[in-house]
């Protein structure tokens, strides 16, 4: 982590927690937490359960974020929600192409780069979820997919937009795998990604958190966050757990 950057440590939920889970989960992490101005927390809650959570939030520093929103406003779209939708529930933060909406519900370069920018545009902030898959990475293709997934979202908002955002690298053979990537292996990828982003902008560059998720926990948040290009973490497994999120969020302190 740099001083200079802003620290993340922020929770993804995905499709867990009937509603009374959600609220006594989201409730303990509210009267448990102490919240240092340095680190943002923010927890990425199912959709069903933003209207109770952001009631519960609405005294606190926690920010409120979701995990896939559609990119247009409103429209015949049967299931889906907008991020202008979510904007109305004081949700701040919207994940964006993560690896599984990527592989299971056809989140595509060219969808993940407009549901960026949709975001933006309603005032949330993205969070770009980009990674490789075990298969890449053997053939030593890890930079290369996570330059064409950055690549595609900057052709379509250009360089200045991730003033606004943060990127999250995530390997897909870490994610609930318990296999996490070690601190030299993730700090090696952030550094290359910021090093690309550099190419672009180098102020952008200079103040883009970039989180590491991935079998991220309370033992190995510690050494993962030491790291000079990890600014935080994405947690989803461990975010289920008010200790184990709560010790991660402490190791970014
Ligand atoms: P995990 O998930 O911490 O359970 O590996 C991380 C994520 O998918 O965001």
């Amino acid at each position: 982590m740099s001083d200079s950057r802003r620290r993340i440590i922020a929770g993804n939920w995905k499709m867990n927690c009937s509603r009374a889970e959600a609220i006594q989960l989201a409730s303990a992490i509210v009267a448990d937490s102490n919240l240092n101005n340095n680190v943002e927390m923010l927890i990425c809650i199912p959709h069903i359960h933003m209207a109770d959570i952001s009631k519960l939030l609405i005294n606190s520093k926690i920010y409120l974020g979701a995990q896939d929103a559609h990119w247009e406003s409103s429209g015949a779209f049967t299931g889906e929600i907008s991020s202008s939708m979510l904007a109305d529930y004081q949700v701040s933060h919207l994940l964006v192409g993560h690896s599984e909406r990527r592989e299971m519900f056809a989140d595509d370069d060219s969808r993940v780069a407009k549901k960026f920018a949709a975001a933006l545009n309603y005032g949330l902030k993205p969070i770009l979820c980009i990674g490789e898959s075990l298969e890449q990475r053997k053939q030593e293709m890890t930079l290369e997919v996570l330059k064409s997934q950055c690549q595609a979202v900057v052709d379509v908002v250009g360089i200045n937009a991730f003033s606004q955002a943060y990127v999250a690298y995530e390997p897909i053979w870490a994610i609930g795998t318990g296999q996490t990537a070690t601190p030299e292996q993730a700090e090696q990828v952030h550094a290359e990604i910021r090093a690309w982003f550099a190419e672009q902008s180098k102020d952008i560059a200079a103040q883009l958190p970039i989180l590491y998720g991935g079998s991220m926990n309370a033992a190995n948040a510690e050494d993962l966050l030491a790291q000079d290009n990890i600014d935080g973490g994405l947690i989803g497994g461990a975010s289920l757990k008010v200790e184990d999120f709560l010790k991660i969020y402490s190791a970014a302190g």
